[in-house]
């Protein structure tokens, strides 16, 4: 059988899993820093290749797109594409798979794991303790929020937002939801309510964010909405960072119009409002929520599998414009 070896720019080492399933079939080259390469980087590794397997922090835009004529296949190693300029890519013809499903449950681990931290003042009771502060026990020490029998408010109830709901089901919560269709497995389960978004905000003692990032939801969560939440409430982010206004929640934080925030994800990443670096009640991730071990390996195969399709010509198992496809 003659192989139809093709060449494929993988622009960050990836797990093993995932590069030896492209391996066996094409030649791949791999960015070789442990970094987010810079635009002129991608398009150089991309010179004479036909596939590209991007992550979420890779600007995919239209330059980089149409720099290489052979490219047939956009991989990303992710489920939030808005990195990637898909109608580049779609007027040119070139299939663009993502990641769904795999991630589901730890990205929601992650935005529990963060309400959790941020409630119980995690770490900051950590540091203060290793900071030898910890001078007995204390009736007014480290007072948090509880979570059990309060309302859990889920902004975007697609996947990740059902998931981090239905974990809910343990402290016996109230849930109120905002999306664009009604979600029978919330309301049957948890006899959640789909509200306004003024309504989840004023009610809701956690806020925890699941949208994906587009010109509808960016700075979806600004000053006034901030100002809507209750000050006793809890914050949590880790769909996107421009999803939030962050100078806004900066001065949410610091001047105690809620209690805390939980965050995985920024604006500008991986720049950092300063401030929010020094302010005890927000709790801060490297972008981590789907870094497991089990995800992250499942994440690379599926990328691997999206490539290996798009490069026959097939449609790739979790193509996000398949309008490509259609014959015109
Ligand atoms: C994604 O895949 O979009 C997540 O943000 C990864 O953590």
């Amino acid at each position: 059988m003659v192989k139809n070896t093709m060449k494929i720019f993988v622009t960050r080492i990836i797990p093993k899993s995932g590069l030896d399933l492209l391996k066996k079939y094409h030649e791949i080259e791999v960015f070789p820093h442990d970094r987010i390469p810079a635009k002129d980087e991608i398009i150089k590794g991309l010179r004479g290749k036909d596939g590209l397997l991007c992550l979420l922090s890779d600007p995919i835009d239209k330059d980089v797109i149409n720099s290489e004529s052979n490219l047939k296949m956009i991989a990303s190693y992710a489920v939030g594409y808005d990195n990637i300029d898909i109608a580049a890519a779609t007027k040119k013809g070139i299939p663009v798979s993502n990641t769904p499903g795999v991630l589901t449950d730890s990205t929601a681990e992650m935005a529990w794991a963060l309400l959790f931290s941020v409630s119980r003042r995690i770490v900051e009771a950590d540091k203060f303790t290793r900071d030898g502060k910890f001078i007995g026990w204390g009736p007014m020490l480290m007072l948090g929020q509880d979570v059990s029998n309060k309302t859990l408010g889920i902004i975007g109830a697609g996947r990740i937002g059902t998931a981090m709901a239905l974990k809910s089901k343990g402290f016996n919560m109230k849930v109120l939801y905002v999306s664009g269709h009604k979600n029978n497995v919330l309301e049957k389960e948890l006899n959640a309510e789909k509200v306004k978004l003024s309504r989840l905000l004023e009610e809701s003692d956690f806020i925890s964010l699941h949208v994906p990032l587009t010109d509808k939801t960016h700075h979806l969560i600004g000053e006034k909405e901030l100002r809507m939440m209750k000050e006793t409430a809890i914050f949590v982010n880790t769909s996107r960072g421009p999803v939030v206004d962050e100078k806004a929640l900066v001065k949410a934080l610091k001047e105690n119009w809620i209690f805390g925030a939980g965050l995985d994800v920024y604006e500008n990443e991986p720049k950092i409002a300063k401030e929010l670096l020094k302010l005890d009640n927000v709790v801060l991730q490297p972008h981590s929520a789907s870094a497991t071990v089990n995800s992250r390996n499942r994440m690379a195969v599926m990328a691997a599998e999206n490539m290996l399709a798009g490069l026959k010509g097939e449609v790739p198992p979790n193509c996000v414009n398949p309008e490509v496809f259609v014959k015109k």
